[in-house]
């Protein structure tokens, strides 16, 4: 399996991608080709044709979740589509699987619109839709994880504005928020986007649906940004319990969080470009 991070807040010295604070992950495994994640604009689009990969051919689009800096790049893939048509280039129509609550709007200080801004129906004239809570194999070893359950007392406490769904409105606590997991010779790397559901959650969980407690990787953001000191402490003695082999926290892990982590588990750089492969 390769993993290219298509986008990152990151950029790395001497590599000349683009960074935004957001996550565009393409995964390669196999013969399939998943982009989970499209950022924010269409930076994920024009590091995608640095590294020469093709966005033409996916098999799958996966979603963490619905917000701005992980769906707002939808509509410039759509475009790139567009184009494509109009010049009768071929390409694939992937499926679409994320949860059922992606397309609902998410209200933040009551007017801001930070969820999806493509709607299920437009959604639905360019992927083939598949919205679930369930885990969903997306090859025989990567597997999209479904709604993610709170197992633990000190993760996902806080909700991040309202969802409006159908004619309800409700505080967001992100069910929504889910994360991949491949399954590799030497155990799992869990590829995460924003973690609302909590890291730990999302790892336990990965742990059961895979069967497999051995933990090779773990990529994306953990939500960790000017956490909760008590939050920061129980998560990280959770990572010196679970002894990954390596970490890539990104994206919404602040720099106090990374050296917390850094004195637990050996944490590598992240940025937009980067490449990582797994047997
Ligand atoms: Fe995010």
């Amino acid at each position: 399996m390769r993993l290219s991070v298509l986008a990152d807040n990151n950029t790395t010295i001497d590599r000349y991608f683009l960074g935004e604070p957001a996550v565009s992950y393409h995964i390669v495994d196999g013969d399939a080709k998943v982009l989970f994640d499209v950022g924010y604009s269409d930076v994920f689009i024009r590091n995608a044709q640095r590294l020469q990969i093709d966005l033409l051919d996916l098999d799958f689009l996966a979603f963490s979740h619905g917000h701005l800096d992980h769906t707002w790049g939808l509509e410039p893939l759509i475009r790139l589509y567009a184009e494509a048509e109009t010049e009768s280039r071929d390409h694939t129509i992937p499926t679409l699987i994320a949860h059922p609550d992606l397309f609902f709007p998410k209200i933040e200080k009551s007017t801001n619109q930070i969820g999806c801004l493509i709607s299920k129906t437009e959604a639905a004239r360019h992927f083939k839709m598949s919205l679930t809570k369930q885990p969903y194999h997306l090859t025989d070893h990567l597997v999209f994880l479904g709604e993610i359950p709170r197992t633990n007392s000190f993760e996902n406490k806080t909700p991040i504005g309202q969802i409006q769904r159908d004619d309800e409105i409700a505080e967001d606590f992100l069910l929504d928020d889910t994360a991949l997991a491949y399954k590799a010779k030497e155990g799992l790397v869990i590829i995460s986007a924003c973690s609302h559901a909590g890291i730990c959650n999302i790892i336990e969980h990965a742990k059961e649906v895979c069967r497999d407690d051995r933990i090779l990787d773990v990529i994306g953001g953990f939500h960790l940004l000017d956490p909760d000191p008590g939050i920061l402490e129980k998560t990280v003695s959770y990572f010196a319990q679970l002894k990954p082999v390596t970490m890539h926290p990104c994206h919404c892990t602040d720099f106090q969080a990374k050296v917390a982590i850094s004195k637990v588990a050996n944490i590598q750089e992240v940025g937009s470009g980067l490449q990582l492969d797994f047997d």
